[in-house]
């Protein structure tokens, strides 16, 4: 099979980073037609420059990198620096890239490239959604040339931000409703997915166990990142979000899935940004997406570590 091509659309975060690190080894199935980033986990100065950092650390210099919004639609930016550090990429000491920003907008070049695609176009989206809302809102019938839209966002039981809103989709939920909302086919890969795979201390030391700068990085990078969170929820490592929308891309059988109505709550302040997911029904509203189950996580490290390897 020829390659899918994907764009994808990030804030790193050290997630992000290995959630690109994944989708930059896999060439055999994945054609990464460009790099949009969104300000989230850090300010856009530090994603898009942490997106050209990671490019040039998997040696892919001729991937595009474009900026795109510098904050949500209506709400402040949060950002994330108790998880990611001051830099967005705590614990690797990576060099300055010499790969350049593109000049052009991300969402410019969303629109562009979905506008002009010869086949239909896969959005791994890795952070909060204004950079795929404002390219909706500017050109809804976009969603003709969108494959699927493979969001890492949402949380049906418990929130990471609020008790109940996971941080891509509080960041944004406004952009996140015009996603939801637009008559794209979504996946949706919420908390409940990415809290069944965890940094163990074993996976850490096999992917540093590869013994290259990229598993080095990586590892560095996962190490840093753990203790927020290992100390927080009290689990053995911590969630790795991002890498399994790549995963889901490469791999969709690691999963379990079910069709639901998603929307997203804009009204109360307790609730702001929870995907209100409808599995029996009762909103008597027609499925909007893929809502992931569960997945494979040693199935999912595997897969990540055999591919990283290759870089
Ligand atoms: C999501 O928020 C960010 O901090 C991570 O990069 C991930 O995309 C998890 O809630
Ligand atoms: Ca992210």
């Amino acid at each position: 099979m020829a390659p899918r091509p994907i764009i994808i659309d990030c804030d790193p975060g050290v997630d992000d980073a290995i959630a690109l690190l994944l989708a930059l080894a896999s060439t055999n199935e994945l054609t990464v037609l460009g790099v949009t980033t969104v300000a989230g986990n850090a300010p856009l100065s530090l994603t898009q420059k942490n997106a050209r950092k990671i490019c040039q650390l998997a040696g892919r210099l001729d991937v595009n990198v474009y900026a795109g919004c510098p904050r949500p639609l209506l709400q402040p930016l949060v950002t994330a620096e108790h998880v990611h550090g001051e830099t967005g990429l705590q614990g690797a000491d990576l060099p300055e890239p010499t790969l350049a920003l593109q000049p052009q907008h991300g969402v410019s070049f969303l629109i562009d490239a979905l506008t002009q695609a010869a086949e239909k176009i896969t959005l791994a989206t890795l952070g909060p959604l204004t950079n795929i809302a404002v390219a909706l809102i500017q050109q809804p019938q976009l969603i003709e040339n969108i494959e699927e839209i493979v969001v890492m966002g949402g949380a049906i039981t418990h929130g990471n931000v609020t008790p109940s809103a996971e941080f891509n989709i509080y960041v944004d939920p406004h952009a996140a409703q015009v996603v939801m909302g637009s008559g794209a086919p979504i996946t949706l890969i919420s908390l409940d997915v990415t809290h069944q795979v965890l940094t163990t201390t074993e996976r850490l030391a096999a992917i540093r166990a590869l013994g290259s700068p990229v598993g080095q990085a990586a590892a560095d990078m996962l190490a840093y990142y753990g203790t927020e969170d290992v100390d927080r929820y009290g689990l053995p490592g911590a969630p790795l979000h991002d890498p399994c929308v790549i995963a889901y891309l490469l791999q969709p059988t690691l999963y379990s899935h079910r069709q639901a109505y998603v929307e997203v709550d804009l009204a109360s302040p307790l609730t702001l940004g929870r995907t209100v997911v409808d599995f029996w029904g009762g909103s008597g509203r027609p499925a909007n997406a893929k809502v992931m189950l569960t997945i494979d996580a040693n199935g999912l490290y595997q897969l990540l570590i055999d591919r990283i390897g290759k870089l």
